[in-house]
């Protein structure tokens, strides 16, 4: 079997990590967790999203936190933005790519983003135009790619139709998202070749949240299709508010322990990553949600 040599993790805790989080996060603990992030050596951090503060209250600080941010060299930052009054607030932060959210299901799209598919493709026109127009690195999500809430099962047919729309307004990369991680490794797989007639391997990244424990599993699935890409999230924290049961995304730990056990490269110390998990998860008063951390932490007490 052969693996990517080298896997890009976009930790995506300070945004799909904290929006979900019912209680205030300050601004700055969120920058803090950047700040511990780039130093554990990511070099993509999903900073905040700038959506509507109604929909998504603890995201109402993206501008504060993007200011607050120490940036290094190296790093990219990206922010969500769902349509073009995002977009235009999240220009002011200077961001280094930037995410629009689209869905396979056209539930999951009316629920998380008020809109349907098509109509959702038709906001992020002038947004993907705007950014590459700015040379800003362009992602898009396709969520619910294997499993909705409010759907069921998707077909992978959908994925193909989203990563279509996504590639002729122009996004650059997309991710193919198990909004509610009830993926297993072969539907997954058919997910991801759903995504690969539209997009090349070096421009698709995998997104699982860990609901029913397959994150891992999903993730070796695609590391085997040569996918080198995924976001995870730092303590596994995580979930979208509009998919209702999902929890957090795989957590940043286990990959790092997993891929580091395999010989693949990330360039992130995981000790420092552990350190990092620790912190949000202090400030949140919970234990890190990753079973590498508990492991490790653990054996730091002797
Ligand atoms: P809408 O209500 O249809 O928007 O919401 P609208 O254009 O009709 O505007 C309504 C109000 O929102 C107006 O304010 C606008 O100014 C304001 P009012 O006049 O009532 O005071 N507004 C905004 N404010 C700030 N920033 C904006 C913005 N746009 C409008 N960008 C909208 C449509 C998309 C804005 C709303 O549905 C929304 O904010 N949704 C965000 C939902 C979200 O953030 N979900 C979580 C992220 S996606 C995710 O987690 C999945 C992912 O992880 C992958 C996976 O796991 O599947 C990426
Ligand atoms: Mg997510």
């Amino acid at each position: 079997m052969k693996y990517p040599s080298k896997v890009k993790i976009v930790d995506v805790g300070p945004r799909d990590g904290l929006q979900n989080e019912k209680a205030p996060v300050p601004a700055a603990v969120k920058i803090e967790l950047v700040h511990r992030l780039q130093d554990a050596g990511l070099t993509e951090i999903e900073v905040t999203s700038f959506v509507s503060p109604k929909w998504v209250p603890q995201m109402a600080d993206a501008a504060e936190v993007m200011a607050g941010i120490r940036r290094k060299p190296g790093v990219r930052y990206s922010v969500l933005t769902p349509n073009m009054k995002g977009f235009e607030a999240a220009l002011l932060s200077r961001p280094d790519e930037i995410v629009v959210f689209a869905a396979a299901s056209e539930a999951f799209s009316q629920r998380n983003i008020n809109c349907s598919i098509a109509e959702s493709i038709e906001r992020f026109r002038p947004v993907a135009e705007a950014a590459r127009a700015h040379k800003i690195h362009v992602r898009g999500a396709i969520s619910c790619a294997v499993g909705c809430p409010y759907e069921g099962e998707i077909a992978p047919e959908r994925v193909a139709m989203v990563a279509r729309l996504l590639k002729e307004i122009g996004v650059q990369h997309i991710g193919v998202a198990d909004t509610i991680g009830v993926g297993t490794p072969v539907k997954v797989e058919r997910a991801m070749e759903a995504a690969l007639q539209h997009y090349s391997v070096d421009d698709i990244s995998g997104h699982f949240h860990d609901t029913y424990g397959q994150a891992l599993g999903n993730t070796l699935a695609s590391l085997q299709m040569g996918i080198w890409q995924y976001d995870t999230s730092s303590a596994g924290l995580g979930g979208c508010p509009y998919a209702k049961g999902a929890t957090g995304n795989v957590a940043t730990e286990d990959v790092v322990y997993m891929l580091q056990g395999m010989g693949i490269e990330t360039g992130i110390d995981l000790d420092k990553l552990i350190d990092a998990g620790k912190f949000i998860s202090d400030f949140l008063e919970r234990k890190p949600n990753s079973r590498a951390s508990t492991a490790l932490l653990n054996k730091r007490l002797g």
